[in-house]
């Protein structure tokens, strides 16, 4: 079962199986798992087309496989997602980096002040804060509510920076928070209940739960955010947030008049410009 004659006939196989269950991607998905799982890179597998099939790689390629047909997600097979300049090992049981989010991600390096401090709330993998601290002189303070994801997010930052000034905290929002920051960033859960029905199976059967819904509004951790944000920021210091299309009309209404250059910021793109979009503001009291 999907192995050809050859490799080139062995990616088609794969590519056919995804595409008669309506999975996206069926090539890119096909090529990208086979290079991994034949330890290969893509351009390799191109160059490599007419090579049979290793046999001995049978059974772990058609495990592959049928992983995907149940729609589990490729960055949960290879266990690996890029995030900008980084691997993040990618575990059961926490939300998996978006590509997406990398916008977020820009404009908060745009925004910390060299040798300043940042806080990433509801941090996952820790990706958006790692990278930070990745490609700035910064020190970090990351949290989640989710104990496992602390666990990794602590285990990532030492694999990827372990000289880095990172603190990695269990805590339920700004709860066991104490210092103030230049910036503070959040990927924060902002599906609305409503939402459910829409989500393809390869988010809403392998991200966790509280990773992805907020109450019928898909606002109430997002506005929790804006409103406690202040007691955490310098004066002048940002706040970066990301959020959901389907909040679009409302969020830049959250913030008061202490507040200045709010913009909401929509990503690159046609596609996902229907999907997320982000929004800054700097806490500027009179
Ligand atoms: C959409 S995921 C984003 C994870 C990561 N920032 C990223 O961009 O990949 C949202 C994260 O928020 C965490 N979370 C949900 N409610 C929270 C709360 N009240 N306080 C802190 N973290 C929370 C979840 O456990 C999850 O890891």
């Amino acid at each position: 079962m999907f192995i050809g004659k050859d490799i080139n006939e062995t990616v088609k196989l794969a590519r056919d199986a995804f595409e008669s269950i309506g999975i996206d991607s069926p090539w890119l998905d096909a090529e990208i798992l086979l290079a991994d799982s034949l330890n290969l890179t893509r351009e390799e597998i191109l160059v490599k087309g007419n090579n049979p099939f290793p046999s001995e790689d049978s059974k772990k390629w058609q495990n592959i496989v049928l992983r995907r047909m149940k729609r589990e997600p490729v960055d949960r097979i290879l266990g690996k997602k890029r995030f900008r300049k980084l691997d993040f090992n990618v575990v059961p049981g926490v939300f998996s980096p978006r590509p997406e989010t990398e916008e977020l991600l820009s404009r908060a390096l745009e925004r910390i002040p060299e040798n300043g401090c940042f806080l990433d709330l509801c941090c996952g993998t820790g990706c958006i804060g790692i990278s930070i601290a990745n490609e700035r002189n910064c020190q970090g303070v990351l949290c989640d509510i989710d104990t496992k994801a602390v666990s990794h997010a602590q285990s990532e930052a030492k694999r990827l920076l372990p000289n880095a000034d990172l603190t990695i905290v269990q805590s339920d929002l700004f709860e066991n928070i104490e210092d103030k920051f230049d910036l503070i960033v959040s990927n924060p859960p902002y599906i609305s209940t409503k939402e459910r029905k829409s989500l393809p199976p390869e988010v809403i059967n392998f991200d966790p739960e509280g990773s992805l819904f907020c109450g019928p509004d898909g606002l109430h951790v997002c506005k929790s955010i804006i409103d406690k944000a202040p007691n955490y920021l310098n004066k002048n210091g940002w706040l970066l947030i990301e959020y959901g299309f389907c909040q679009k009309d409302n969020v830049s209404n959250l913030f008061s008049s202490d507040w200045t250059n709010v913009k909401q910021r929509k990503p690159w793109g046609a596609p996902r410009s229907e999907k997320d979009f982000f929004v800054e503001a700097q806490w500027s009291p009179s």
